[in-house]
């Protein structure tokens, strides 16, 4: 009887201090820090203020015009079908991407060549970009062009009304 006693008051001494522990931690206040404001996700971003030629880090090789020599228009032409540009553009109406009549008016040189080497980049951050994506709902690719191809590239659009 004793023996039982005893072992009853051990387990209550045991058991006390856990007790107390366990009501500690469900009073601890959680945030240490008082709150820190939740991360923005990525379609929250905000635009960046960025210009007419796209964000400036995004290298692309300066070019101050588009050649319009019959060669580089015939290479721009190769160029133009053998990076599959076909699937997705034509001049004259919207495929999966915008008609290209007229993109070298309505954007600058270096945005174009953003645009072709780094379009993930753009949709994500150019204001401009992530409008067309918002209309298209296709993300353009990035289709391997070189920036040696471009100035031909570009030549060919711009022939063909682009
Ligand atoms: C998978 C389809 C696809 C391919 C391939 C593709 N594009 Fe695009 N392109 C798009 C879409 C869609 C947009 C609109 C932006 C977006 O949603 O990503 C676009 C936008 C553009 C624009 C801007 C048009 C405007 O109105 O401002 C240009 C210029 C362009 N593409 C050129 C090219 C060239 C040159 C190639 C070939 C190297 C190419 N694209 C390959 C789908 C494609």
């Amino acid at each position: 009887m004793r023996a039982v006693v005893l072992f009853a008051l051990a387990l209550l001494a045991a058991g006390c201090p856990e007790r107390e522990e366990e009501k500690e931690e469900k009073e601890a206040p959680s945030p240490p820090t008082g709150g820190t404001p939740a991360k923005p996700s990525p379609t929250m971003a905000p635009t960046e203020d960025v210009g007419p030629d796209g964000p400036a880090d995004l290298a692309v090789p300066a070019l101050a015009a588009i050649p319009t020599d019959p060669a580089s228009i015939e290479a721009g032409k190769a160029v133009f079908e053998t990076r599959g540009c076909g699937a997705c553009h034509q001049f004259g109406s919207k495929l999966v991407g915008p008609d290209l009549t007229g993109v070298t008016q309505r954007r600058t040189i270096l945005w174009i060549e953003r645009m072709i080497l780094h379009p993930s980049e753009m949709v994500r951050r150019d204001p401009v970009a992530k409008d067309l994506f918002k209309t298209h709902l296709t993300e353009m690719t990035y289709q391997g062009v070189t920036e040696e191809e471009l100035p031909e590239l570009l030549a060919y659009i711009k022939s063909q009304g682009g």
